[in-house]
């Protein structure tokens, strides 16, 4: 199976967590495209809108003749489906390989229950191998360059990279992350941190795997 295969089996998988005639949260990704494209092709008529974590999924749901919401004609979702670039045993994901951090974590927060589908080489022991990305506001960039330097990183700047927020990002390297709760406190403490692709304070709530014998459910140990 290729991971192609793997994720959309996973985005497949999600489907079932969606009631029909509901406004779902919706993140950003391959994986994710995956499921934006079974979501039109199984649940046409029964999705009436999604809120979207980016300009990219939104462009796609569009596309599907899928409405889209502001976040602030809702309120309260009741599912986020997202993908992750690393996952730990207890659902801490390292998000935002694709540059949609802040937009995803706001949707997460306002959601009752976050799926989060991937491939199976996402699940790790230890979260950091995938290089942790950090949304700035570009002038402080050199700043918070230092003081991510002064906990253990090595950030490199994403190049020719800007955020639907209009930010850049920088993309730490370098780290072990043991305790993601704290290490997601302290990277938000810094003063022109938009957002810490850690989502660790509100970790998924389901994971789903691909992988070459079917899809896996996980929840956190
Ligand atoms: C985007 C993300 C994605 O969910 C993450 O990068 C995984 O992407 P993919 O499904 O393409 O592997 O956080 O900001």
């Amino acid at each position: 199976m290729t991971a192609e295969d793997k994720k959309r089996a996973a985005a497949e998988a999600a489907i079932d967590y969606v009631k029909p005639d509901s406004i779902i949260g919706v993140g950003t990704g391959s994986t994710v495209n995956h499921f934006i494209d079974l979501l039109a092709e199984k649940m046409t008529d029964h999705v009436s809108a999604a809120v979207s974590s980016s300009e990219a999924s939104s462009n796609r749901l569009r596309s599907h003749g899928i409405k889209v919401v502001d976040l602030n004609e809702v309120g309260k979702l009741d599912l986020y489906v997202d993908g992750a670039d690393e996952s730990n045993q207890q659902l801490h994901l390292i998000k935002g390989g694709g540059g949609a951090l802040t937009r995803e974590k706001i949707v997460a927060a306002a959601s009752e229950l976050f799926v989060c589908i991937a491939d199976d080489s996402k699940l790790v022991d230890t979260l950091g191998a995938f290089p942790l990305p950090v949304e700035v506001i570009p002038m402080a960039r050199e700043l918070i360059t230092a003081e991510l330097r002064e906990i253990g990183g090595e950030p490199h700047l994403r190049q020719g990279f800007v955020t639907d927020n209009g930010n850049q990002i920088l993309d730490v390297h370098g780290l072990q992350i043991h305790d993601a709760i704290e290490l997601e406190s302290c990277i938000n403490q810094i003063v022109g941190v938009v957002c810490v692709g850690l989502f660790a304070q509100r970790p998924a709530d389901v994971l789903i795997l691909g992988g070459d014998d079917g899809v896996s459910r996980h929840s956190a140990k």
